[in-house]
């Protein structure tokens, strides 16, 4: 039976024991966070197909458990605001008109210019996912538990690729960069120039 509170005008209703202010942000905080992970599977498929270079092979198939990781994410963040009540916007024009970043930067580039401007996107959605988590922290721990439990995963992907661009010292390579060309800038012709010097030795 539907009570007082799980019905609201046509057919909206919020989840029991939840005020509908703080369902109402949720849902909020919960559609950007949706257009986020969805934003971040396409850009690692982007990656995946314009990747070139030696290395080619292992960035490549690196990827691809990100991608349904993301996807997966994505799908259970869409799942918890229809069960929140609301309806959940996936159409691309609901993910361009909610975003606050660009496009992804780069086309065909190597494979170290890729996890570079790649480590750019994992910081701002991982900021972002955090702060997101920390709002409704103090709303809803149900919904705080799931994205816990994406950024655990999200900031382990995010290791895999900022170890390829970090130093012995444990040193990024891009410190101080904040834009995915800038980034790829700094690491450009980096494994190259590198093969060329023990090339010379030789
Ligand atoms: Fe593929």
């Amino acid at each position: 039976m539907a009570t007082k509170t799980q019905t609201k005008g046509a057919g909206t209703f919020t989840l029991a024991g939840l005020g509908e202010g703080a369902n109402r942000r949720v849902v909020e905080i919960l559609q950007e966070r949706l257009a986020a992970l969805v934003d971040l599977s396409l850009v690692l498929k982007h990656i995946h197909w314009n990747v070139v270079g030696p290395a080619f092979i292992a960035v490549h198939e690196m990827l691809d458990p990100q991608v349904d990781a993301a996807r997966l994410m994505a799908d259970e963040t869409a799942e918890r605001i229809a069960a929140m009540g609301a309806s959940p916007n996936g159409n691309a024009g609901a993910l361009v008109a909610l975003r606050s970043w660009d496009d992804y930067d780069l086309m065909r580039a190597e494979t170290l210019e890729h996890l570079a401007a790649l480590d750019i996107v994992y910081r701002g959605l991982l900021t972002s996912h955090r702060a997101a988590m920390d709002e409704v922290g103090d709303l809803d721990p149900v919904t705080e538990d799931m994205l816990i439990g994406q950024l655990r995963q999200l900031e382990q992907f995010h290791w895999f690729v900022r170890a390829h661009v970090e130093t012995r010292e444990g040193a990024l390579r891009t410190e101080g960069e904040t834009t995915e060309r800038g980034a790829a800038r700094r690491v450009r012709g980096n494994g190259t120039a590198t093969r060329r010097t023990a090339a010379a030795k030789a």
